[in-house]
């Protein structure tokens, strides 16, 4: 073997690869499914599988769970196959295992990487104690469009927030240390452009610039790539014209020789025999030729590798060598987590003890409180303990709250807002919604919203607004009683402007997972503050979609004097603006920002911008805010979008407080990928802007020097 190669890896892992077989070596890159209800690809057949371990033909095992099944497959592939080299189980904990967190588009309204770090150490934890080594986890795609189902396993639009919260996960995750009990193996996903699917549709084609895919939709996987991250998965979508799956720009170009990522590429869901559909391979064996030759270690479920790859080696088309290599990287893994030396390290006694308990239920509380957005209150909100309470809206006792990705965990777990509010007895709570009594209520909670299975993977939709029922429902109360408080849940952001503008106060609650009811309560009533922002932009209408707050300048900017001239970008029937802007979140406090300053006019490279803002708390509640810093580019080579985050702080405020928030910049946070693709600020003067949303800032001008 190549000196250079045996270098990077372990003795007992090049030990290993010196004894194995070709048929071994192919089956270490084989993923094979464990369960009945194969969603695409051929036919599955459990025992089939079982015979294919004992030859050593099997490297990993996709979303099995039942602990005794996977006893049973570990101890098949350690005893009954030659080698004995154990399996990885792998398992989509999405969004927790058996105790569920939010949903991550709502986890990252919370912009708190200490949070979602503890969310993950937390899923880890529960998912390592149940035989489980690696998570598909964490879905970086930058997500622009809320007709596609999978926004909710995202950060949201922003690619600089994404990136920070990409590498809470995987620190939480991984911790540093895949030989703690304690932590798992991560996998980014999905690289990539998927979340760019033309209109919004599952699996559809990805159109982009390669300097859109730089600025934008990569920095996310570099954050995992820098944090370790011990895999990345491939995306069902084409990118620059192939299938991400079989593309070697993407694969060996950009993430192997241009980041230098050393983990395994694994492929989506049959992802590698699907590029027969795309039309780019005429058959399995060449799916599996274009797909290793682009530099994809492992297959996911489909059987191209194992069926084929040994024929290219033996027929020369593919370098022993370079399979060497995709094994290796699977045998180091299976050597970081400890397999090699201890293959049940994962099994525990009465293991139901490690999971779901009073700890992890109420940091899903806590990340319920900091995900969910208060988006509008018309001086409604907090309620008043010697309020009469009306609760009502087909969500009220719904524990369909956790949404889609939900492994392990049980709707039945769930505490819903009416067991939530029942469990006090200072309130004063009724659930008829007669005219009669909802007409003299004090308040009304009307919780409506979408289930659990409207968003989420293959659960694309042209219709974003809530069912007609609920609309109906919504009017009648409506006409009884004026008071109302609607708290939404859903796995996307939905076209809410009519409820928005009839109730009192709207509380976007996502799918808030266990502790749903709790958590809401506990806004509601102000025993915690409202202090999420959202990640993702809210159309006002349907047909402004994609809509998101860094798009690029336009030659005919819209202008505000002039609503109505034809000839500047607009619709004839809508406004251009969202909803929500990107960032925006309401409190029960009110901050003033005032004495926006920058400590130099001219900033030159490796020199340091110091802003600063004070930042006052108003009112008399003790709450957290999430202070924004874009820049905007006032000339620049190629277009570039009118507002882009480069820093935030989220800070906690007493009552009347006043602080002083400074932020550092360099060159570097003003750098994009120029005309030239040369990652560079130009020379140019640059509008720093700073405040609590996207859109409400105050701003100063600095020169920037790249040179
Ligand atoms: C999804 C992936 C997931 C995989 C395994 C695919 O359909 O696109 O995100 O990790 O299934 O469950």
């Amino acid at each position: 073997m190549n000196k250079n190669i045996a270098n990077k890896y372990p003795k007992e892992v090049i030990n290993l690869l010196e004894k194995m077989t070709l048929d071994e070596k192919v089956g270490q890159l084989y993923q094979a499914p464990f369960f009945s209800d194969i969603v695409t690809g051929h036919e599955y057949n459990s025992s089939e599988t079982i015979k294919r371990i004992k030859k050593g033909l099997v490297g990993s095992i996709l979303n099995i769970h039942n602990e005794e099944m996977l006893l049973k497959l570990q101890k098949t592939a350690v005893e009954d196959s030659r080698l004995g080299i154990p399996l990885i189980f792998c398992f989509d904990i999405v969004h927790g295992y058996k105790t569920a967190f939010p949903i991550n588009l709502a986890l990252s309204n919370s912009w708190d990487c200490d949070l979602i770090k503890r969310v993950s150490t937390a899923v880890a934890y529960e998912t390592a104690h149940r035989g489980i080594h690696l998570t598909f986890s964490p879905m970086v795609d930058l997500v622009r469009d809320p007709r596609w189902g999978r926004v909710m396993e995202s950060n949201g639009e922003d690619p600089y927030l994404s990136s920070i919260l990409a590498k809470a996960y995987v620190e939480g995750y991984q911790q540093n240390d895949l030989s703690n009990p304690n932590s798992i193996a991560a996998c980014s996903k999905h690289f990539i452009g998927y979340g760019q699917s033309e209109a919004g549709r599952d699996y559809n084609t990805v159109d982009m610039s390669k300097r859109v895919l730089y600025n934008m939709y990569l920095p996310p996987f570099i954050s995992t790539i820098k944090s370790e991250v011990s895999m990345i998965m491939t995306s069902f979508n084409t990118i620059f014209d192939r299938p991400s799956t079989a593309n070697k720009q993407l694969l060996k170009g950009l993430l192997r020789d241009e980041l230098g990522f050393k983990g395994s590429i694994i492929s989506d869901y049959t992802s590698t025999e699907e590029i027969i559909n795309h039309k780019v391979a005429k058959d399995i064996k060449d799916a599996a030729y274009q797909c290793f030759d682009a530099g994809l270690d492992i297959e996911m479920v489909s059987e191209t590798y194992i069926n084929h790859l040994k024929d290219l080696i033996e027929e020369g088309a593919i370098k022993e060598n370079d399979l060497d290599e995709s094994v290796l990287r699977i045998l180091k893994l299976k050597f970081d987590l400890g397999l090699l030396d201890n293959p049940y390290s994962y099994f525990y006694e009465n293991s139901n003890q490690y999971i779901l308990n009073d700890l992890t239920k109420s940091l899903s509380k806590e990340a319920a409180e900091k995900s969910m957005v208060l988006l509008k209150n018309d001086n409604i909100l907090p309620l008043e303990t010697s309020q009469k309470i009306l609760l009502c809206g087909p969500m009220i006792d719904s524990q369909d709250v956790i949404g889609e990705w939900s492994a392990m965990a049980d709707k039945k777990d769930v505490t819903s807002i009416l067991s939530a509010f029942s469990s006090s007895d200072t309130l004063i709570i009724t659930t008829d919604d007669s005219k009669e009594s909802v007409s003299s209520a004090d308040v009304v909670v009307m919780a409506l919203g979408e289930l659990g299975n409207e968003a989420g993977e293959g659960n694309s939709k042209t219709n974003l607004y809530l069912k007609q029922e609920q609309t109906d429902y919504f009017e009648k109360i409506y006409s009884y009683n004026k008071n109302i408080v609607v708290v939404i849940f859903a796995g996307r952001p939905l076209i809410i402007t009519k409820f928005d503008k009839l109730a009192k106060a709207v509380l976007y609650a996502y799918q808030p997972g266990l502790e749903a009811g709790p958590a809401i309560k506990s806004l509601l009533m102000a025993e915690s503050i409202p202090s999420g922002k959202i990640t993702m932009t809210f159309p006002y209408h349907e047909g402004q979609i994609p809509i998101y707050y860094n798009h690029y300048q336009t030659g005919r900017p819209f202008d505000f004097s002039r609503p109505k001239y034809r000839y500047n970008t607009r619709y004839q029937d809508c406004q251009n603006e969202p909803l929500y802007p990107f960032g925006y979140g309401l409190s029960y406090a009110t901050f003033k920002y005032e004495n926006l300053s920058i400590d130099k006019q001219t900033l030159n490279k490796y020199d340091k911008l110091l802003v600063t803002i004070d930042c006052t708390n108003q009112s008399s509640f003790a709450a957290e805010e999430i202070i924004q810093l874009y820049i905007e580019a006032l000339t620049f080579s190629v277009a570039r979008p009118v507002n882009e985050l480069k820093a935030y702080k989220k800070i906690m405020l007493k009552p009347k407080e006043k602080q002083t928030i400074q932020f550092e910049l360099s060159v570097n946070d003003f750098r994009s990928y120029n005309l030239d693709m040369i990652h560079t600020a130009e020379n140019h003067k640059y509008k720093i802007k700073v405040g609590p949303n996207s859109k409400t800032l105050y701003e100063a001008i600095v020169n920037v020097i790249d040179e």
